[in-house]
């Protein structure tokens, strides 16, 4: 038997505890011994729950307890967790985590951590919910150079897109569906502002290219700007907008990343990727493309992912998974008006038309039935977005007024 904890029993908390009862014969045949939960560390009450007695409100519980060989962190939110994390490891106990935010601001030191005190610390929950993403990465893919990773990681963000575009659902109300599905943040301007994506793009391209990413370093665009005119100009143009992460290997050996909303094409196979489910393609130069896709969040989804990990850690106790980056800094970062993109633009005023075909040269207008007057959508060849900025200061001086600019993605 190996006796493990678990730090929070919130949405995913409760799923985890759930799973390892509900699955224990399952577990047990694969790992060969049960699991057993001795403690949940949660400052609320549950009086109700069939695992009562195990609770406790006081994390030193867990950490003097030496039975407890792996430790479940699926608090949120980078304080306490990382104090905890931080003292599980060092007191020689392994820890997984669904937990984004803690491992992209702390993954290389806690990885570090882990090494030195011969444990392991997994986290395949803290992307792609049940997506089986980053043992792939770390294991399968290991014998590839990787040149690009690009993927909807955001499941909130997913949903209220597809709300928009099938449903022609307005923003607000989309997202307090999302909220009440529990797809969200507790804070859900993470999703919506792109810093979940984010998080969860500077862990895969820490994973990818072995140095870590900080969020802090990322340009980051999220979707409240969308409006339902832009999914509309999108669709005449056959594209759907999607919030995408995505970080490309440069030749120089730096690194392109971005978060941003993006017109994808629909013959892409991000395009078809709908409500909270999360795409991520990973382009090896062995493999070429490989594309995982499943629900990227929510209670079961996300806990079977962490399940697995403490799987992993009960199979491992005495060796180290090879799962590690060094630290890492912005110097191989391309700055962002450096980055390369066709875009689109909306926008309002008169001959927009030829006032952008002067400017930027050879742009494609879009051409939709229901156009509201004085308002021209057009998509601009690839250009640099410094030069991009300097062509639409000009249309603004030529009398134009900017309704939005977003990205066209090849993916
Ligand atoms: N709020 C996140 C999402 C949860 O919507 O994808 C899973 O990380």
């Amino acid at each position: 038997m190996v006796s493990v904890a678990i730090m929070g029993h919130g949405v995913v908390g409760s799923g985890v505890a759930e799973i390892l009862t509900t699955h224990k014969k399952k577990l047990f045949a694969g790992l060969g011994e049960e699991i057993y939960i001795k403690k949940i560390l949660d400052l609320r009450e549950f009086p109700d729950s069939p695992l009562a007695d195990r609770f406790t409100k006081d994390f030193d519980d867990i950490l003097n307890d030496r039975e407890i060989r792996v430790v479940a962190e699926v608090m949120g939110g980078v304080n306490p967790a990382y104090d905890f994390v931080k003292k599980c490891l060092k007191s020689g106990k392994s820890v997984v985590t669904s937990n984004k935010e803690l491992v992209a601001a702390k993954g290389a030191e806690l990885l570090d951590i882990a090494k030195e005190n011969n444990v392991n610390f997994l986290f395949e929950a803290s992307v792609g919910g049940g997506i089986p993403i980053i043992r792939p990465m770390s294991q399968c893919l290991i014998a590839n150079n990787v040149d690009e990773v690009a993927g909807i990681l955001n499941g909130t963000t997913n949903f209220i897109l597809t709300k928009m575009i099938t449903d022609g659902m307005q923003f607000d109300d989309a997202l307090k569906l999302a909220q009440d599905l529990g797809f969200a943040e507790r804070n859900p301007a993470a999703d919506i502002e792109g810093h979940d994506a984010c998080r969860k793009i500077c862990i895969l391209a820490s994973l990818a290219y072995g140095k870590h990413v900080y969020p802090d370093a990322v340009h980051t665009e999220g979707i409240t700007k969308i409006t339902l005119d832009d999914v509309k100009y999108a669709e005449t143009f056959g594209c759907v907008i999607k919030l995408i992460g995505r970080v490309k290997k440069l030749e120089d050996g730096k690194i392109d990343i971005i978060v941003a909303p993006m017109l994808v094409p629909k013959e892409s196979q991000l395009a078809n990727i709908d409500y909270e489910f999360n795409g991520i393609m990973v382009r090896g130069d062995c493999t070429g493309d490989v594309v995982f896709y499943g629900k990227g969040a929510g209670k079961l989804p996300t806990a079977s992912a962490v399940v697995a990990d403490i799987v992993d850690c009960c199979k491992h106790l005495k060796t180290r998974k090879y799962l590690y980056w060094t630290d890492g800094d912005s110097k191989n970062i391309l700055p962002v008006e450096e980055s390369v993109n066709a875009m689109y633009v909306r926008a309002k005023g008169a001959d927009i038309a030829a006032k952008a075909e002067k400017i930027f040269g050879g742009v494609s207008i879009i051409d939709k039935a229901d156009s509201a007057d004085n308002e021209t959508a057009f998509v601009t060849s690839e250009i640099t977005l410094g030069e991009f900025n300097e062509k639409i200061a000009a249309l603004v001086n030529e009398g134009a007024e900017i309704l939005s600019t977003i990205r066209i993605g090849d993916l």
